[in-house]
């Protein structure tokens, strides 16, 4: 499912750029590549990063 709309980042994408390292849904972003712009995803971006932070 897409997370960012903006980006079209997928959950997956976030989630695999947290197991890389990304700490926070900028980083995870900037692994990706792309940065926030309206910022709407970024209390769901965060949920899954800390979804994902205790999954790893
Ligand atoms: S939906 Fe992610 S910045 Fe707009």
């Amino acid at each position: 499912m897409v997370v960012c709309v903006c980006n079209a980042i997928r959950e997956a994408d976030v989630r695999e750029a947290v197991r890389k390292g990304a700490s926070c849904p900028l980083s995870a972003y900037q692994a990706l590549g792309r940065r926030p712009r309206c910022g709407q995803c970024l209390p769901y971006a965060r949920s899954i990063v800390a979804d994902e932070s205790v999954a790893a």
